[in-house]
Formats: C-alpha cells, structure tokens, sequence
C-alpha cells in the first residue's frame, strides 16, 4: 500500500515570501537536480502532499511542478457549478485549473467554524470526484466523544458520507467503488488530538483504522485498499511509532508540516 505524508498548511503561512522559502526549502531538500542542494536529496518512499491555502494554491503548484510533491486544495465548493454567484467559494474545476490534483474534505475545523453537514460533504465529494480530484476525507471524534467511549460511532456516522455517495443511481455500479478507491483517503484525526501535543497510542490509533477499513470495506459496493492516514500532533519524535503499524498508510501533519526540516523527518519514517 502507498504511504502518504500530506502538510495540511491550514491558513499559513501569512505572507507569499514565507510560502515561497518553504516551498523552496522543500524543493532544495527533495530535488536531485538542484545544484545548491549540498547534501544528497533526500528520497522517502512515501507520496509527499501540501495543502496550501486557496489564495497560495497556483503559485504553490507552479513551484512544484516536476517535482515528486502532488498540491492539494483544503477545500471545495459545494455547489456543483464551476463558476456562479457564490462569493467566497472556489470551485472543484477552479482548483484543479490551479493545480491541485488532491482536495482534503471534511476537516474537523471546516466541521467546527462552517458547520459542514454530511450532506453536504457528500456534495463536495461528488463534485471533486467529477472533476478528477482526489479526496482525502478527514473524520474523526471530539474529546467529550473519546471520553464517552462514541469514537466509533462517531466514525460509522463521518463515514456514511461514502456510503451516500455509492448509493447515488449514478454510482451503484460495482465499477464506480473500484474506480473511487485509488482515489479516496481517509484521514483520522481525533480533534483533541490537533496541535494539542496529545496523542492517542499507537495501538488505540490501529484498532480506529481497523475499523474504519472494515467499514468502508462493508458497503453494498465494498471500498477495499483505501488508505486510512493518521493526523493530530504528528511530529519528527512520534513518526517513527505511528510508521511502524501495518495499519497506518501515512500522515496528515498540521503543525509540523510548516517548517521543511520537521516535514521531511516525518516523510523519511512513512
Ligand atoms: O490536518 C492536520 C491536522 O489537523 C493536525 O494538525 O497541528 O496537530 O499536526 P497538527
């Protein structure tokens, strides 16, 4: 299974100087052919990702163009038409004009301060997909919810979001499931668990992607080899431990994924 380290920027960095040093610093470090690179480029095998903000998107995707680091949206519209009156939206083929071959869906931030319902994920899933972008699909539990033991409850009901979309007429077909699946990320992220330094184990981390593998594995048109990605204060320290489960597929780092040198410690363990 191909592992995947994705920096998820969020709104960072502040300036289009601070975006260019580090994705320069990125380049530097991964670019065989950079001539100012003095040590040897560092190669890991994982697929490496960002997620820039959307005013940042073009300029980032130019940058790495020939590079091995794929460009992500955070984001999409969910309304289905490519241009319209939606001020403030920007559209799933606005996106991949820019650059972006990726979005993430559903983070727990977007949940929070946009009240993102399942349906309307299922929407913005249906529009990137439509237009050919991957999606890394971010689930996962509050505080309250671990402490009352509804993690995967919790999951089931961000997961059916999947569901909906195989259960669309259009996309009953048992080639439609086979098809989304190189195309689809789950992305585990236990919101106490984000920029808070606190983790769960490692073990309690591998059960949750269990879980979730074994439910979306479950639908009438079964998702199998979907990659399950961990997220929630990943760092240089920790990686290695998160790596080391046969059930966990890569990283969505936050934090850590704004400076080149704590990214790329994270990569080298996936
Ligand atoms: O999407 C990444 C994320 O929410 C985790 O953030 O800062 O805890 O690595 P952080």
């Amino acid at each position: 299974m191909q592992a995947w380290v994705i920096g998820n920027w969020k709104q960072n960095p502040a300036t289009n100087h601070d975006v260019n040093t580090l994705v320069d610093a990125l380049l530097k470090a991964t670019s065989k052919n950079n001539a100012a690179a003095s040590e040897a480029a560092i190669t890991p095998a994982c697929q490496l990702m960002v997620a820039p903000s959307c005013i940042h998107l073009a300029n980032v995707s130019d940058r790495l163009q020939g590079s091995s680091l794929l460009c992500a949206a955070q984001d999409i519209s969910a309304h289905s038409h490519s241009t319209g009156a939606y001020t403030g939206d920007c559209s799933a083929q606005q996106v991949v004009d820019a650059g972006a071959s990726w979005t993430l869906l559903g983070h727990s931030e977007r949940r929070q301060y946009h009240q993102e319902s399942n349906d309307t994920l299922v929407q913005k899933l249906d529009n990137a997909l439509a237009q050919g972008l991957g999606v890394v699909l971010c689930v996962g539990e509050t505080q309250v919810q671990y402490d009352d033991k509804q993690t995967l409850e919790v999951l089931g009901e961000q997961l059916s979001v999947i569901k909906a979309l195989l259960a669309q007429s259009s996309n009953q077909e048992p080639e439609f499931a086979q098809m989304l699946a190189p195309h689809l990320i789950v992305a585990y992220e236990p919101v106490w668990a984000i920029g808070t330094g606190k983790v769960p184990t490692v073990a309690e981390v591998s059960a949750t992607h269990d879980y979730i593998k074994q439910t979306v594995a479950s639908f009438a048109a079964p998702l199998t080899n979907v990659s399950v990605l961990y997220g929630g204060s990943v760092n240089a320290d920790n990686a290695d431990d998160f790596a080391a489960s046969p059930m966990i597929d890569g990283a969505l780092v936050g934090g850590a994924a704004l400076k080149a040198d704590s990214f790329l410690a994270i990569a080298a363990a996936f």
